[in-house]
């Protein structure tokens, strides 16, 4: 598949999926501009696509901030002149606690990042995807958009269900302008988010319960992602995909098990606002 002469913008493209999106887009011949908040890692993913021999920027933003989306966006236009595939990556994994328990602060940045910043990053990149007639937008959701979050909390969970709604409208709305918009729902997933919030006996258990039998890769979510954005998709929209080994095939891990997990977790995380 050739996405040559047509330019990525991927949030949260200094590590983990979005790294891999990036880093896939850029093999395919598209121009990336690699968002995160995070400039060092963000510069380190374009210097990597780079020295593969593709072309990409990074810019700095924190897609929270409707300002800097919009600088970015702009910053964008005059670096690449177009904006054909915007992939909504950036996400966080919430605060971890029992509904009762969860600080209301850490609750709206949950909120603010994995829902309210698709939305800025939509509302910034339309006029110019309206504009050019054609677009693509894939949005990353989670698994937990179809059932609830194994390591993250309800304000995870809503924020994820959020933005399969989302997309759904925005993919009805989007259309009569050749604009596409899709999901993508990765199941367990090795990255440096995932590494950091759990242990090495909880990722065994987690593989062991994938039919498919283990984590899925980054890679793997990119290849979805890759999906959406091709000529192969064109017709497709308004699409939640599942990216994960058969996960919501299997039965769920024992309630009593599970919850008290959630309790010991809760009374860690709580601790810490
Ligand atoms: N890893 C998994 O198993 C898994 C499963 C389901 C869904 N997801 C979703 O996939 C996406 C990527 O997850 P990951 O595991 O690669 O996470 P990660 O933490 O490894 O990477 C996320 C990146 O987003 C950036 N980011 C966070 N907030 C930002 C903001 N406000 N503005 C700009 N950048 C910001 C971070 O700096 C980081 O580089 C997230 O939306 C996550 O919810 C991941």
């Amino acid at each position: 598949m050739s996405l040559d002469n047509k330019t990525a913008l991927v949030t949260g493209s200094g590590r983990g999926i979005g790294r891999a999106v990036a880093l896939k887009l850029a093999a395919a011949g598209a121009a990336v501009a690699v968002n995160d908040m995070d400039a060092d890692s963000a510069e380190n993913a374009a210097g990597e696509i780079r020295s593969r021999g593709g072309q990409a920027a990074a810019f700095r933003a924190d897609i929270t901030d409707l300002g800097q989306v919009e600088d970015m966006t702009g910053a964008v236009m005059d670096r690449f002149g177009r904006i054909d595939i915007l992939v909504n990556n950036a996400g966080v994994p919430g605060a971890s606690c029992l509904v009762q328990d969860t600080p209301p602060g850490a609750w709206d940045r949950t909120l603010a990042v994995n829902l309210t910043g698709v939305f800025y990053c939509c509302r910034s990149v339309l006029p110019i995807m309206i504009g050019q007639k054609s677009g693509r937008i894939v949005n990353i959701a989670s698994l937990a958009a179809r059932r609830i979050s194994k390591l993250g909390g309800a304000d995870y969970t809503a924020s994820k269900y959020a933005v399969v709604g989302f997309s759904k409208h925005l993919a009805f709305e989007a259309a009569a302008n050749g604009v596409t918009v899709n999901v993508v729902c990765p199941g367990a997933t090795l990255t440096e988010m995932t590494r950091e919030k759990t242990t090495e006996e909880f990722r065994r258990q987690v593989g062991e319960q994938v039919p498919l039998g283990r984590w899925l890769t980054p890679e793997e979510q990119a290849d979805a992602v890759l999906f959406f954005a091709g000529d192969a998709a064109a017709m497709i929209t308004g699409q939640v995909l599942e990216v994960e080994g058969g996960q919501l095939l299997g039965l769920a891990a024992d309630y009593r098990e599970d919850l008290a997990r959630r309790v010991e977790n809760n009374e860690r995380n709580r601790k810490r606002f």
